[in-house]
């Protein structure tokens, strides 16, 4: 067994002498994986039908001879400047109507037919050459599927998922003008031909045409590469194929529905923050990546070693020191690689200054030998690989909450879907407990409390699941801007949040946000877990309480005396609701007061804060703890066993220099 170490691999862009430096550094740095041929179309297929495959077959059966096994990519990601030319029609066109041409990468349209017959005939080329190759380990189809595209092609494939949804004819159009409420603003479609994408309109678009798009567009874009999945199963049975999910801070793919089509899952990961901000997006994405992989181990598939280009156009850099930690992050929580885009930095090209294993200067600088120090670690960590993090708490995640909240959700509230979710995640995190995300349709018994925030879109299906949940004793904690909508993001009447209201014991009346900056007082009701001098933030609500019990009031503003954080005990469970955004040592005292009531505590207890604490379990009962210090102060946990890393021993307790890192195989018993 072994971690798999490495990343992607283009020696398509370099010279052949390079290649006998790649072999001598990668020994050196322990690289046991290579990702090749992400976008490589044009040098495997130079001209239409015309195919070169001489620099993959040597690059194949020189890494098999290495000792290096090849997760082998279809490069359909970027096509190449002739597919433009001959296919015209398959460039992809934006919301605003303008046609994009090459010159980047994903420049197509998914929906195309043309491009969908190229990818297809690509994918099923290389299965046929390299389906029995002794080197392949895995298939990478695509690369972070992700584009949208406007155009007519777009136009038709969604008229033709929507008539699949909602009925084809005039039977099913009546449904699909229902389900969008068009009678507002005069929008009803009396013809097929009529209904079209979202593209650029005078204003505000129809909320339930957004959602429909981002729905069919996951489809789309899912269809796309199970088809090449499909072509490569059949030549390349009993090899594992998958696709590299992006875990970017929005969502064009629905992530649970993708991760059942992938043989195993593989995610990219980039880091939002070189702070402590960092270090909780790092679980944060290893969770969602092992919760989406159903526990399962999963693969880092790309990270950065040192300058990433980051969202909104930041670029950031890795401080010296931290690859290691930052890797057993994932580690820790159920990866079974550390993969890095890309293993030489490049010279040329749009991401010419995206940092690589081997950086320009070369080998002998602190960044080779960073990524050298964390080769040698990833080996001795090849025992852990197979075994699996099991979560009693989760925080739930659904694609259709965070595209109808994101895309025209609640009006007033700088709320972001992800931004909620984190913030719930962090604070689980903060308390030492680790938990999964999960969709609130899936099986939730082995869960003791569930976290709900910002869960806009509710199903009936949802509802009762949680209702399930809370009547078989677990803990739920709901926060405003659950619950308000229904599948086809219309609002639920009666009061709000009107799939939860029964559940939660109260009815909202009315929606007070906040102005940017503004907070509003709480006071607490008697020693209950709302401290004093908390505050609220962004919104506020005018509560009924209907059977709930009131754990905290507003204590000024126009709702001065109304509840603001309530519980409701159902049977053996209880499910709370937070009406506004609480400041994080209130937020952090509620939720150690509803994990108290679902009975969980922290991994490891007495680890001090800012210690990452995370274990994974054995098939045969053996366990690993990884110890993460991210302070600047030394840190002693306590731990008994051997630290795979160094293998020294461990008898009660482990010290952690600033920084510093174990993984405890542990011993149990006296
Ligand atoms: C990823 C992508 C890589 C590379 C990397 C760095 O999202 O898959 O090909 O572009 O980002 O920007």
């Amino acid at each position: 067994m072994s971690i798999w170490f490495g990343g992607d691999y283009n020696p398509e862009q370099w010279d052949e002498p390079v290649w006998a430096e790649d072999d001598a550094l990668m020994r050196a740095a322990r690289v046991n994986t290579a990702t090749v041929g992400v976008f490589s179309w044009v040098r495997l297929e130079p001209d239409e039908g015309r195919y070169d495959f001489g620099w993959l077959d040597a690059t194949l059966d020189r890494l098999a001879e290495r000792g290096i096994q090849v997760i082998l990519a279809t490069p359909t990601a970027s096509p190449p400047p002739w597919f433009t030319l001959a296919y015209p029609d398959a460039m992809p066109v934006t919301r605003d109507g303008v046609r994009l041409t090459h010159g980047s990468r994903d420049t197509y349209c998914a929906a195309a037919p043309s491009y969908r017959a190229a990818a297809r005939r690509m994918a099923a080329t290389l299965a046929a050459r390299y389906g029995q190759h002794p080197a392949v380990a895995l298939w990478h189809v695509h690369n972070e599927y992700g584009t949208q595209c406007w155009c007519e092609h777009a136009a038709l494939a969604f008229r033709s998922w929507l008539q699949k949804r909602y009925g084809a004819g005039a039977d099913g159009l009546a449904q699909l003008n229902a389900a969008w409420g068009t009678t507002f603003w005069s929008q009803c479609y009396s013809a097929w031909p009529q209904v079209v994408p979202p593209r650029a309109t005078q204003w505000r678009g129809n909320p339930g045409q957004l959602l429909d798009f981002c729905r069919f567009w996951s489809d789309e874009l899912l269809a796309a590469y199970c088809e090449q999945r499909d072509e490569i199963r059949a030549a390349a049975p009993g090899v594992p194929v998958t696709t590299n999910v992006m875990l970017p801070d929005y969502q064009v793919i629905d992530p649970w529905a993708w991760c059942r089509e992938v043989d195993v899952v593989a995610v990219d990961h980039y880091l939002s923050s070189t702070g402590p901000a960092g270090h909780a997006d790092i679980a944060f994405a290893a969770d969602r990546a092992r919760s989406w992989a159903g526990g399962r181990p999963w693969l880092l598939m790309e990270q950065a070693t040192r300058l990433v280009y980051a969202a909104g156009g930041r670029v950031l850099s890795r401080p010296p020191g931290r690859m290691l930690r930052d890797s057993l992050g994932y580690v820790a929580r159920g990866s079974d690689s550390v993969l890095f885009f890309q293993w030489r930095a490049s010279r040329a090209g749009a991401e010419m200054w995206h940092s690589a294993m081997l950086p320009h200067a070369g080998p002998d600088t602190a960044a080779f030998r960073e990524v050298a120090e964390l080769g040698a670690a990833v080996q001795r960590l090849g025992e852990v690989a197979g075994s699996r993090v099991t979560a009693r708490a989760a925080v739930l995640l659904d694609a259709d909450s965070w595209w109808a909240l994101d895309g025209q959700g609640l009006r007033g509230a700088d709320l972001r879907y992800l931004d909620a979710v984190r913030r719930d995640h962090a604070a689980l995190r903060r308390a030492g407990v680790v938990c999964d995300v999960a969709h609130p349709e899936a099986a939730l018994s082995g869960y003791r409390l569930l976290l709900a925030p910002a869960l806009y879109l509710v199903t009936d299906a949802g509802a009762e699941a949680l209702r399930r949940f809370v009547a078989g004793g677990g803990v739920l904690v709901v926060s405003f801007g659950s619950g308000l909508v229904d599948q086809a993001a219309q609002v639920r009447l009666g009061g709000y949040p009107g799939a939860l209201r029964d559940l939660l014991g109260l009815r909202v009346e009315e929606f007070f946000p906040l102005p940017d900056g503004e907070t509003v007082p709480l006071s607490g009701r008697g020693p209950g877990p709302v401290p004093p001098g908390a505050r609220g933030a962004t919104w506020s609500e005018l509560i009924d309480v209907t059977g709930a019990e009131v754990l905290a009031s507003y204590a000024a503003g126009p709702l001065a005396g109304h509840p603001a954080i309530t519980r409701h005990e159902v049977g053996p469970g209880s499910a709370w609701y937070l009406s506004t955004e609480l400041d994080d040592p209130a937020h952090d005292q509620v939720i150690a007061a509803a994990l108290a009531a679902a009975g969980l505590g922290p991994e490891v207890p007495g680890v001090p804060p800012g210690v990452e604490a995370v274990r994974r379990w054995g098939a045969g009962g053996q366990s690993w703890l990884f110890l993460l210090n991210h302070t600047a102060e030394p840190a002693t946990v306590p731990a008994r066993g051997v630290d795979v890393l160094t293998s020294v021993e461990a008898a009660g307790c482990v010290q952690l220099p600033p920084g510093g890192v174990a993984v405890i195989r542990e011993v149990r018993g006296p």
